[in-house]
């Protein structure tokens, strides 16, 4: 396995005193209280050159060094300017990022944090959640929790959202959705078989219709051609795009709404409202359903039935989450994968074959979801805020730090895999033997669903979505791509920007 090569002197510095078990619904995790060695003050981690009240803004500024950089060409240069670990000073007295691009230092804090790990990110979100909103319940939700209220409704929602058997139970209706979706895509598909209507916005239709099934305990009917307007399916696929728009300018760029009533501001309040509203309305009817179908004991229950035994209004919190981080995140990661198959016509063939095969197990398909996942994931990084001191690479990294583990740039280093910027589904097959076989690499480089316990808790629901889709675009169509290569837009996500010059073939 490869290691950082500080690795031994660190774990040599660092004294364990003192190990408890705590157990976040059944997840054991080790929590460890350590003496911290003193290593430098974090204000030496090697940074940009700060100047007095502004700090580090002009390299920003035009003619500056990060000037107009997408944030994964700032991540490249940092780490191409200052090592496995670098510092950015944001403006106006937010706390400072640092960033890891070595593997064994982010498994360092990623495991130290794994008590009531503290992921800061939704301040809007989290804003209307916990200030704006009226009716306010005592638990808002996993994307703006911290702390014992993220944990309490977490142990109750990891059973039903994370049970193999229940997630199961969505195969053949999340199977229709593909073909529902296939049905659509030959249909928008011009004569030279391109599609010229946006194809994200498309893609999302499928991603928001697949976890609709999941979260809303029903078909939403996003892809009918002639859903009417005024639906609340035609408002929540708005409600939907919107929310990634706000939150994007609120959250992810510098913006004053924390001190004053901005437009994007009162926009972004009623975009949540909405979703809410939106939400609550499909639960219930839901909830209509289910009293009269006929109930038997012995059938497994789905995501929804279960949420609702807990009670009503962790479904409705907990829809609410899927909504928001089910549909753009799926979205992106099957235009991603994608583009890879079309532009690895063999690997796409090799697909093909192990599809049409019908075996019950469909190892090649996963490999290249993994290994797209590795190469373009949608979430370029992790983020952590400390809970407690560390001392990492030789720095002490005081409680309360905002800590980004970089690990769309590990996972194309050479330091990890062999050669990294290729797409070789293969190297989560092979044996120990191969030197391609992934477990040589350190298993903190690449992360696409975070940490521990509070990692994915849509994951399952993601796989399978995107599985039973990939197989049915594969089955019906040989995808090409032409022309340079896919646009990609850094943001809150990675997102894949057009223009989409896939070729859909009929196989
Ligand atoms: C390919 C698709 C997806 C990717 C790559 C992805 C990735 C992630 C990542 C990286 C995190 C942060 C984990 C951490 O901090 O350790 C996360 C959290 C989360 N994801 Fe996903 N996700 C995907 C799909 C989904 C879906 C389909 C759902 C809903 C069913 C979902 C719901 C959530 C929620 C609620 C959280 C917050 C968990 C918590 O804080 O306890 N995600 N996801």
């Amino acid at each position: 396995m490869q290691t950082s090569k500080l690795r031994p002197v660190f774990c040599l510095l660092i004294n364990k005193n003192f190990t408890r078990n705590i157990t976040v619904n059944n997840t054991v995790v080790k929590e460890t209280e350590e003496t911290i060695p003193q290593g430098k003050p974090w204000r030496e981690i090697p940074s940009l050159p700060s100047l007095p009240i502004i700090g580090q803004l002009h390299h920003l500024l035009p003619g500056g060094f990060l000037y107009n950089l997408s944030s994964m060409e700032f991540m490249t240069k940092m780490n191409k300017t200052y090592g496995p670990i670098t510092r950015f000073d944001p403006l106006f007295g937010a706390p400072p990022l640092i960033i890891l691009f070595d593997a064994e230092s982010s498994a360092q804090i990623l495991r130290g944090e794994n008590w009531m790990p503290e992921r800061p990110g939704f301040l809007s979100l989290q804003y209307y959640r916990n200030s704006y909103k009226k009716n306010k319940s005592e638990l808002a939700g996993l994307l703006t929790d911290h702390g014992e209220k993220w944990k309490k409704f977490r142990s109750m929602v990891n059973p039903a959202m994370l049970q193999p058997k229940t997630i199961k139970l969505y195969s053949e209706t999340l199977d229709e959705v593909a073909q529902d979706m296939i049905t659509r895509l030959k249909s928008l598909r011009g004569e030279d078989n391109t599609i010229k209507s946006k194809l994200d916005v498309e893609i999302n239709l499928w991603s928001l219709e697949s976890i609709g099934v999941v979260a809303l305990g029903d078909r939403l009917n996003c892809l009918d051609p002639n859903l009417p307007e005024n639906s609340p399916a035609r408002k929540l696929i708005n409600v939907v795009h919107d929310f990634f728009t706000v939150s994007e300018a609120l959250d992810f760029k510098p913006s004053l709404w924390r001190y004053i009533s901005t437009p994007i501001f009162k926009r972004a309040m009623k975009v949540y409202e909405d979703q809410e509203n939106l939400t609550k309305y499909f639960v219930d009817e839901a909830i209509k359903k289910l009293k009269t179908k006929n109930a038997n004991a012995d059938e497994e229950r789905g995501v929804l039935e279960k949420l609702l035994e807990i009670d009503e209004t962790v479904a409705h919190i907990m829809a609410c989450d899927m909504l928001f981080a089910g549909v753009d995140t799926t979205g992106n990661s099957v235009l991603f994968m994608l583009y890879l198959l079309a532009s690895n016509p063999e690997k796409q063939d090799k697909l093909r074959e192990e599809i049409r095969s019908q075996h019950e197990t469909r190892p090649y398909l996963k490999a290249c979801i993994k290994e797209s996942m590795r190469l373009m994931p949608v979430v370029s990084g992790n983020l952590r805020k400390t809970t407690k001191e560390y001392n990492v690479l030789g720095y002490n990294i005081p409680k309360g730090m905002f800590v980004t583990f970089a690990h769309e740039i590990m996972s194309s280093m050479e330091t990890y895999y062999p050669r990294p910027k290729e797409f070789i589904p293969e190297r989560w097959l092979v044996g120990k033997e191969d030197p391609l076989y992934y477990g040589n690499a350190h298993p903190f480089t690449t992360s696409p669903f975070g940490f521990g316990v509070r990692g994915c808790i849509g994951r399952r629901i993601a796989e399978l979505k995107i599985e039973t889709f990939i197989a049915r675009l594969v089955q019906n169509f040989k995808v090409e791509w032409f022309g340079p290569p896919l646009n990609i837009k850094n943001s809150s996500l990675n997102y894949a920007s057009g223009p989409f010059n896939f070729i859909f073939k009929d196989v």
